[in-house]
């Protein structure tokens, strides 16, 4: 590598401080830059805790283009590694507020691409499942083909890809890799970085542990009439730290790389059913969670779950950590928050 240092976009956030604290193992010296609209500054301190190296960090709105074109001249002039996490992620809220989400993913990334023109540079961007939709094959390799998206964040995804794909062919300074994650769960296994939503958790882990801990009521199961073993609907869940480390990867292969633009799956190949991950959890936690079964959710994927197998062969990467791993790591950042008494 030319240098060892790379910026990290949204690396306050939930996924960026696990792969923050993954690159730092590695040697990287990490720069974030984060607006802190969906994380917390203190984020930095765990961090620091966890691996002895405070990262560097700039509070910068990367949807501001004369910021980040600011930024990446002035503060960043030798750095020719990203990893672009910084976006909005609320499905629902996308619903009903398009244009925040246009606004901030697409401004975000053009005005990236656009700081970063001229120079060499491999970029990781996180991409989701969500591009395949309901796949007609499972497990759902890359090749399968992009479903219409049925959210303004779901869109956000599939258009940045292309927006990816179409400035690496044109120009040759980019290297880019997409990774499509598919569901990840689970927090840092010294229990100081995890996922910390906003208001009522959307997502299913975060429910879990928050109304295990008292936190939210019940559980609902939103449906258990699906076309699948026991009714409920099946996702690929992924340690977040398998994905974090699923990025180290990938900036290792565009270190060699001589193709354009690839895109990988990161998930762990298996699927698991909502009703199956409550289970889990039991096992894992020894606390068992109070469900309801409830109606289905409206635009809920029936299943999916990944082919993974190019990512293992070609990003040399595998994932390591189980279904009770996961549960337990989320259980014990639960606690955490509340011992620390962190919101
Ligand atoms: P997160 O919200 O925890 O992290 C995103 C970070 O980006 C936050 O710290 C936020 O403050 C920051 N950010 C947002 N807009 C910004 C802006 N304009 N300028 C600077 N910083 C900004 O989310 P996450 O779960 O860590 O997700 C990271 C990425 O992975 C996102 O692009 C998300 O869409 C994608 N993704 C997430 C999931 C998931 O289930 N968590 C699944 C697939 C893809
Ligand atoms: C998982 C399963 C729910 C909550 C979302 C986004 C997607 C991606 C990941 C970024 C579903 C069920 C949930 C609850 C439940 N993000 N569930 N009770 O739906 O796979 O995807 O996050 O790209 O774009 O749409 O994840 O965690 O919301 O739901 O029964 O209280 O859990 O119905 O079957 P999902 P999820």
């Amino acid at each position: 590598m030319d240098n060892n240092r790379i910026l990290v976009t949204g690396g306050t956030g939930y996924i960026g401080s696990h792969t923050v604290v993954e690159l730092q193992k590695k040697g990287y010296e990490v720069i974030i830059v984060d607006n802190l609209s969906n994380s917390d500054k203190s984020v930095l301190d765990r961090i620091e805790k966890i691996s002895g190296v405070r990262p560097g960090f700039l509070e910068i709105d990367l949807a501001d283009e004369k910021a980040v074109l600011d930024l990446v001249k002035n503060k960043l002039a030798d750095v020719d590694k990203v990893i672009h996490f910084a976006a909005y992620k609320a499905v629902e809220e996308s619903v009903r507020e398009p244009l925040k989400y246009y606004r901030n993913n697409f401004y975000s990334l053009i005005n990236l691409l656009t700081a970063f023109s001229g120079r060499k540079v491999k970029f990781v961007f996180s991409s989701s499942c969500t591009v395949y939709g309901e796949p007609d094959e499972l497990p759902v390799s890359e090749q399968a083909p992009v479903k219409k998206a049925t959210s303004p964040y779901g869109n956000t995804k599939q258009v940045a890809e292309e927006i990816l794909e179409e400035t690496a062919a044109a120009k040759d300074n980019y290297r880019i890799i997409s990774l499509r994650y598919f569901n990840p769960v689970g927090a840092h296994s010294s229990a100081m970085i995890g996922e910390l939503p906003k208001g009522v958790p959307q997502n299913l882990v975060p429910f879990i542990t928050q109304s295990a801990i008292g936190k939210r009521g019940e559980i609902t199961v939103f449906g258990n009439d699906y076309d699948t073993p026991d009714g409920s609907c099946i996702r690929d869940f992924i340690h977040v730290v398998d994905l974090a480390k699923a990025h180290v990867a990938a900036i290792e292969r565009l270190e060699v790389a001589t193709t354009k633009y690839e895109v990988f799956n990161a998930g762990t190949g298996t699927g698991f059913s909502v009703l199956q991950l409550l289970k889990a959890f039991e096992e894992a936690t020894g606390v068992k969670p109070q469900y309801k079964i409830g109606g289905r959710r409206a635009g809920d994927i029936i299943k999916v779950w990944g082919n993974v197998s190019k990512a293992e062969q070609e990003l040399n990467w595998k994932t390591e950590l189980s279904i009770e791993e996961m549960m337990r790591s989320a259980w014990e950042w639960e606690k955490y928050i509340k011992e620390n008494g962190i919101s």
